[in-house]
């Protein structure tokens, strides 16, 4: 089993390091769009270009399935056309685990804007709030933890206030960092949907030789120190790579919809 993921950066990480822990033994293709990171900070038309790209090269990795690694490319999935594989939605899976009836959303200015996780909350009252910053920070210095703090103590304040039953770090950026969250949300439950969607892969029989593929759209080098400064794959050792997906001709983009 070659599963397929990517994100703007880092974010994504914590799904691979959820579904590492899980099936240790497939083989996994992780695209770090940095090139193009942020991804919540662009227009719907702009994120489509960059999803299909970022999709069709998972797809021309030969992968068997794509996990969702990021909020923000899955708020925008349905206006896509259908993928050859198979594709697990991220915020859906978060959804899925909802138990309350007032639900905050933690995300990017785009998720947030599309309203994705509003209308799949459907009748349950919502409260959402973007911390775009939070990404930038995450993403370029992860051990930045007063930043993170300060910004976290602001932004969760309206949050706290509005008394939600549940939490959800709808954006995977934050999920890197769920524990520091938890901390500013005592007594609060929060869903980490990067758990979530792991989840929704136990049923599926794979097998593999546990090979790690990174690929970064900028420089390697820059996210291999970073990810091996976060501890995020333990024993496992990932191939890395640079790709230059920008620079691929207008007639690659579309090739997803007409297979
Ligand atoms: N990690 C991403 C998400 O889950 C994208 C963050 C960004 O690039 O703005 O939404």
């Amino acid at each position: 089993m070659k599963v397929g993921l990517f994100d703007s950066g880092i974010g994504g990480l914590s799904v691979l390091g959820r579904l590492l822990e899980s099936f240790p033994n497939w083989d996994y293709v992780y695209l770090a769009d940095t090139f193009r990171s942020p991804f919540g900070t662009k227009s719907q038309k702009e994120l489509e270009r960059i999803v299909m790209e970022d999709l069709e090269f998972l797809i021309e990795e030969k992968v068997d399935l794509i996990v969702a690694a990021c909020n923000t490319a899955d708020s925008i999935m349905e206006d896509l056309p259908k993928l050859p594989v198979p594709y697990i939605g991220i915020i859906e899976s978060a959804v899925e685990a909802v138990n309350g009836n007032r639900i905050a959303v933690l995300a990017t200015e785009a998720t947030v804007k599309s309203e994705v996780y509003v209308k799949k909350l459907g009748n349950r009252e919502t409260f959402q709030r973007a911390i775009q910053p939070l990404v930038a920070v995450v993403e370029n210095n992860p051990r930045d933890f007063s930043t993170m703090d300060s910004m976290l103590q602001e932004a969760l304040k309206e949050v706290r206030d509005w008394k939600p039953d549940e939490v959800i770090l709808g954006c995977t950026h934050f999920s890197v960092i769920s524990d520091r969250i938890g901390k500013f949300l005592r007594g609060v439950r929060i869903i980490d949907p990067a758990v979530e969607v792991t989840k929704r892969l136990r049923d599926i029989n794979g097998s593999g030789s546990g090979k790690v593929l990174v690929y970064s759209t900028s420089d390697v080098e820059e996210l291999k120190k970073k990810v091996n400064s976060m501890g995020i794959f333990g024993k496992v050792k990932p191939i890395y790579r640079q790709v230059n997906l920008y620079e691929k001709s207008d007639s690659y983009i579309g090739a997803i919809g007409s297979r």
